[in-house]
């Protein structure tokens, strides 16, 4: 076990201060899942140390903690990232996200989402820091053939944002064989809500997930619309797993605790296993604001399966995860609350 393994290990004996444990670097820790995972991290007494581009991310989402402002392709960027912060793991966010951009500007994707995971997994290697949680995605399985998705149904993803992630996930094994690199791969579905102490919440620009979007249209914004209503669904709209920003933060500190005792690589969906449809979601937003949410009818996207929701019987089993927030009128309260607070994200308070 070299130095920085056993800086991780360092018992915390109960007494969870902050810098009582070793420091994790969190690229894309300005980011939606980053900064909650960060402060939740901090929470658990690591030390954390932010490595962001702020590409889509905002300073103050790092809540004051260290942040390196940096790129994840720069390979040297990150290994000196590693060495000041004297990181023994790396939770790693830094990605691009949209899926509709994915398809077209595949290079953008590749590039950041491929090339730069490569670069940080070398930085990692070439520093011996071998502990890894990697922000993977429910788009790596595409169409579903059958629901709930379990880990074990194949993965075949249908746009190029899914595919990069699967190609990283498919790397990782040959960095452990090679490097030594353990990793967790944590495959989210439709992350929801905000930090319940209202010091973070989800500031995107374009902001393209169901529950901003559909505050935006009770603010007087554009009508919310509602990409088909005819699915073989009890209301005709699709059902997704919303599934608790502050629970995935929770889970990435469960991952790491695991690496830490020794447990070996291993791949978790995370998710509820309750669905919400669309209406379900609006319905929520509305009870939330207290306003109606104008709306109007789209066609299908393409490749917008009618349900998709998760098994996590494999992680909380194996780690012990149940989310705490589940429950919609929770995660849309708590998304309304910072929303409410800060109309403009981060920027401008409301
Ligand atoms: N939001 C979701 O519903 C969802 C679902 C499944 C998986 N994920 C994954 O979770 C991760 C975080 O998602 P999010 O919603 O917090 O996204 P986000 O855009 O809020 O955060 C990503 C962060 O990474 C930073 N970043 C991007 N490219 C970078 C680079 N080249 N170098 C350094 N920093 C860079 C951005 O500035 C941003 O702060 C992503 O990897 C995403 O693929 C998100």
């Amino acid at each position: 076990m070299d130095s920085r393994t056993t800086r991780l290990a360092a018992p915390d004996s109960g007494s969870a201060g902050f810098g009582t444990r070793g420091a994790v670097l969190v690229t894309g820790g300005a980011g939606y899942i980053g900064s909650h995972t960060a402060k939740a991290l901090r929470r658990a007494g690591y030390r954390v140390v932010i490595f962001d581009n702020l590409s889509a991310g905002h300073r103050e989402a790092a809540l004051g903690a260290p942040l390196i402002e940096g790129d994840i392709r720069d390979l040297d960027a990150v290994r000196r990232a590693l060495r000041e912060s004297e990181a023994s793991v790396v939770m790693h966010f830094a990605a691009r996200l949209l899926v509709g951009e994915s398809m077209t500007d595949p290079a953008g994707y590749y590039d950041n989402n491929v090339r730069g995971t490569l670069a940080t997994l070398e930085a990692m290697a070439r520093e011996k820091c071998l502990h890894f949680v990697f922000s993977s995605t429910c788009a790596v399985y595409g169409e579903p053939d059958e629901v709930p998705l379990r880990e074990t149904q194949s993965t075949a993803p249908i746009n190029p944002y899914g595919q990069t992630k699967l190609a990283i996930e498919h790397a990782l094994p040959h960095f452990e064989h090679a490097y030594g690199i353990r990793s967790i791969r944590l495959r989210y579905f439709n992350a929801a809500g905000a930090d319940p102490d209202g010091e973070l919440g989800e500031d995107h620009s374009p902001e393209v997930h169901v529950i901003p979007r559909a505050f935006e249209a009770a603010n007087g914004g554009a009508p919310f619309q509602i990409f088909g209503e005819d699915y073989p669904t009890p209301d005709g709209t699709c059902l997704r797993d919303y599934v608790h920003v502050t629970d995935l933060a929770d889970g990435h500190v469960r991952a790491l605790q695991r690496l830490e005792a020794g447990g070996a690589s291993a791949t978790y969906n995370m998710g509820t296993e309750q669905p919400s449809s669309v209406r379900e979601v609006l319905a929520a937003v509305e009870r939330a604001v207290g306003r109606p949410v104008p709306r109007r009818s789209a066609p299908r996207r393409p490749g917008d399966p009618a349900v998709l929701y998760a098994s996590a019987n494999k992680i909380r089993s194996e780690l012990g995860w149940v989310p705490q927030r589940a429950a919609l009128d929770t995660i849309v309260g708590d998304a309304w609350r910072w929303h409410s607070t800060h109309p403009h994200g981060f920027q401008r308070r409301g």
